[in-house]
């Protein structure tokens, strides 16, 4: 085994711990709190926030849409440009974490900030802290961000060392406003990302897949303990399996697939789907399709996650009640797609690069079709 694990971000965990961001920004930068559509004033997160900037100068950025758009974050990027901004904090979700780590390229960038989605290397960024309200994408520990353009249906990721928060708060308290819909989402989001990275085939490590193992059978009981996730213990527990499930650690030097993700990015694109919302529709689907390259690895988690062993099919089907019983949905048609779905999603995965994916490239472009065709 091989890899390199590099996670710089400190993580400031537990109530009241908005108040650390203090040790980590000089009193002399002048700071943008680049926020979402305003949940974080309903819930009182902007009022503590505001009050431990109290000695600070700052100014803020509101708008970042759930999957941001490059049409408005480049709105924050002119700012920074014109106010000589030296320090970004994120408050909020995934998608304002994501677009905040774009914010911090392009501002420091002569060209269109669009470059990093296309593979332009970032070479330098403004540095970032974030304020986790939302969790499920492990963006508030990790180095990647995911963009849209609307104007072209695209949704593209870039990942890169220098977009690392430097730190990362998770005070769980502040989920106590998040609704059923964003509670699932965020489970279910943090379920596939620990499958992407597990369920491909099997590798050396023991420490990997019991970690792995350790996320997902915890993820599970949060979905089977459902009526409890109005309490703080169950909110907790969210916050801290969606981190590690994607801050790179269960990831390194093991095969990794991605198909799901990628295939979701395209949906939630065209058709606007919430993120894990565009995963639930094509997991299980795909791993009916890519069964027998994934049979090992589903068996083992059938007996270490699910306790069934031997049946790894039954394991699809155990993964699937599990998002039918917090609420999501694992078919196309409760969404409002229409018939060019297959068509769409196969052209722009091919104008992106991906016309085979998955951890061996065997997710074909007619696999994706057959995947999005099991899911109608
Ligand atoms: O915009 P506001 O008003 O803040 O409302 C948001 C938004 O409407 C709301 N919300 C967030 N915290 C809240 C709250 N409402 C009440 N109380 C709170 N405490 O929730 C809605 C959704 O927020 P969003 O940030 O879009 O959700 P999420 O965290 O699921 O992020 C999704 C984005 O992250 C990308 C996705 O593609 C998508 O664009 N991803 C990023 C990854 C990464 N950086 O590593 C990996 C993921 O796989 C994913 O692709
Ligand atoms: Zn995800």
């Amino acid at each position: 085994m091989k890899y390199t694990y590099f996670n710089p971000t400190a993580v400031e965990f537990g109530e009241g711990k908005i108040e650390s961001i203090v040790n980590y920004i000089d009193k002399n930068q002048k700071i943008l709190v680049v926020y979402g559509g305003g949940s974080i004033k309903r819930n009182g997160v902007f009022e503590q926030v505001s009050k431990v900037l109290e000695d600070y100068t700052w100014f803020e950025f509101s708008g970042v849409e759930p999957n941001p758009s490059v049409e408005t974050l480049n709105k924050a990027v002119e700012f920074i440009k014109e106010n000589k901004i030296d320090f970004v904090l994120a408050v909020g979700g995934g998608s304002v974490i994501d677009g905040s780590k774009y914010i911090v390229a392009a501002s420091v960038y002569e060209g269109d900030g669009w470059d990093f989605l296309e593979g332009k290397t970032i070479e330098k960024a403004l540095p970032l802290g974030a304020i986790l309200t939302l969790p499920a994408t492990g963006s508030e520990s990790n180095p990647t961000a995911v963009i849209s353009k609307y104007s072209t249906n695209e949704k593209r990721y870039f990942a890169s060392p220098l977009v690392f928060p430097k730190f990362a708060v998770l005070d769980s308290t502040v989920m106590n406003s998040l609704d059923d819909r964003q509670l699932a989402n965020g489970l279910v989001d943090a379920f596939v990302h620990t499958c992407e990275q597990y369920l491909t085939y099997p590798n050396s490590s023991l420490l990997h897949d019991g970690y792995a193992q350790t996320i997902l059978k915890g993820l599970h009981t949060l979905a089977q303990d459902w009526q409890n996730r109005r309490t703080a213990l169950w909110q907790e527990n969210l916050m801290l399996l969606a981190n590690q499930a994607l801050n790179g650690f269960i990831g390194s030097g093991v095969p990794q697939d991605w198909a799901t993700h990628m295939i979701g990015h395209e949906l939630t694109a065209f058709y606007g789907l919430d993120h894990a919302r565009s995963l639930a529709v094509v997991q299980p689907h795909l791993l009916r399709v890519m069964i027998k390259d994934k049979q090992e690895k589903l068996v083992q988690m059938g007996k270490e996650v699910f306790d069934m062993p031997h049946n790894y099919e039954m394991v699809i089907e155990a993964i699937e009640y599990m998002y039918h019983s917090i609420g999501v949905s694992t078919k196309l048609k409760d969404y409002n797609i229409d018939d060019k779905v297959v068509e769409n999603v196969t052209k722009a995965l091919e104008k992106h690069g991906m016309s085979k994916i998955g951890e061996r490239g065997t997710i074909t472009l007619e696999k994706v079709a057959q995947i999005l065709e099991l899911s109608m």
